[in-house]
């Protein structure tokens, strides 16, 4: 199907074929739902073993009792399995309560309270603002929403970031606080940034104002769906480039153990870490170490972790399969939509025609399938364009996903078509 070559006559043929395939789904009262990227059922039991893991035996192996208070760092063992998963020294790391988001959301805190590093606090600026990569994800927008820090586009490319853009803006406007970026299997486009990119973020801290950080989402570090793919390390590049300070990390077990339960990392410099330990000693005696240690105990070694994610990829790959053969199949030879194919993550993130994500959206919502409000994936929910569609494989049993999918790409279709007639 083109619908650029289609003529009018050909089009309303169209319309008419697909609405009578409409209305006999309709018809069916489906109540599915692609929506939040979380774990499946299965991909949770894999952890399982972490129930009942300690036995009795509370005590870390440098003889802290993990039941009791204290330790704002985390557990030293902990400490070390974050670093492990972001390639940093463990002396670096804070291993914290269960979210990363958490986290995210007190080093912008501490950055708009108090400032980093001996910095100016960015609320007291007359508009502190971070830049977007863009789409992106909807709760690292939310966070600035919050505190009334702006936010500015930039758009994603196949290798990260579009830089010209982001150097330019980080140039011009000196109230650009901080920048937005989940380096490896983005949410949602599914890129990594490649060694260029990593390179031109390590040195933004050169022509920033001394208080901007890159938030450094690493979320997707071990979700590899087959072969491993390798992001330049931003630690390194920032230590060539004498600017360790702009840049802080994030990482966590949400999708490799319990999503709602698992331990959250942060990574910086000991400039920026005790800016953040300033903040969380006022909040916190310290973070739920007993969880921390059965995490270590269940992935004693580096290796183990990453055998463990091959039991996801196994369980995630077929789904990410399916939703791409209905893509190619449906959209292969049209002009009705791109996508990336992602190597890794959570996502599949689908841009329609101009103008059309909203009428998708709404088509398949009445249809009973759920999908993520069309807009989500940019700041303030509006997609200049009205085009991207964040499709999360991950929860739906493949049944289930397949139906979906059938769902969507006839809401495309239709969508597209009705769009074309309207024109
Ligand atoms: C990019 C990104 N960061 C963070 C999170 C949430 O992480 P956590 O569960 O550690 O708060 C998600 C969850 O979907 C995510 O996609």
């Amino acid at each position: 199907m083109r619908i650029d070559s289609a003529t009018r006559d050909q089009l309303q043929a169209w319309e008419k074929e697909l609405s009578a395939q409409y209305q006999r789904i309709c018809q069916h009262e489906l109540n599915l739902d692609i929506t939040r990227g979380k774990p499946s059922a299965d991909q949770l039991s894999l952890s399982d073993k972490l129930d009942g893991l300690l036995n009795g035996e509370y005590r870390a192996d440098d003889g802290t009792d993990t039941r009791n208070y204290g330790g704002l760092d985390g557990l030293v063992c902990s400490r070390e399995l974050g670093a492990d998963i972001l390639q940093v020294p463990a002396s670096e790391v804070i291993a914290g309560g269960n979210s990363s988001l958490t986290l995210m959301y007190h080093a912008v805190l501490t950055g708009y309270l108090f400032g980093f590093a001996g910095n100016k606090p960015w609320r007291e600026m007359q508009a502190p603002k971070f830049l977007c990569p863009v789409p992106g994800y909807d709760r690292h927008f939310a966070i600035c929403e919050q505190l009334g820090i702006g936010l500015v586009n930039v758009p994603m490319t196949a290798t990260g970031p579009d830089m010209d853009e982001v150097e330019r803006l980080v140039q011009a406007d000196q109230e650009i606080v901080g920048m937005w970026c989940v380096p490896k299997f983005s949410n949602p486009t599914g890129v990594t940034y490649d060694e260029e990119t990593v390179e031109r973020v390590a040195r933004l801290g050169k022509i920033a104002n001394p208080g901007f950080r890159v938030f450094w989402d690493n979320a997707y570090a071990i979700h590899d769906l087959g072969q491993q793919v390798s992001l330049p390390n931003i630690r390194t590049a920032s230590l060539e480039n004498d600017t360790v300070d702009c840049v802080l990390q994030f990482a966590s077990t949400s999708k490799v153990t319990h999503a709602g339960s698992g331990v959250a990392f942060v990574s910086a410099s000991p400039a920026n870490l005790a800016s953040l330990k300033q903040q969380m000693q006022a909040m916190t005696i310290g973070p739920d170490k007993v969880n921390q240690l059965r995490h270590s105990r269940l992935f004693p070694e580096f290796s183990m972790l990453k055998e463990h994610m091959k039991k996801h990829a196994e369980i995630l790959q077929p789904k990410f399969a399916l939703v791409l053969k209905h893509l190619d199949e449906a959209f292969g030879e049209s002009d009705l939509g791109q996508w990336e194919k992602p190597k890794g993550g959570y996502f599949v993130s689908f841009d329609t025609r101009p103008g059309c994500a909203q009428a998708v959206v709404k088509l398949a919502a009445d249809a009973g399938v759920k999908l993520t409000p069309a807009g989500a994936t940019f700041p303030y929910g509006k997609d200049p364009e009205d085009r991207n569609i964040r499709i999360a494989p991950s929860f739906p049993p493949l049944e289930e996903l397949d139906t979906a999918m059938s769902v969507f790409v006839l809401c495309v279709k239709l969508a597209s078509v009705r769009k074309a007639l309207a024109a």
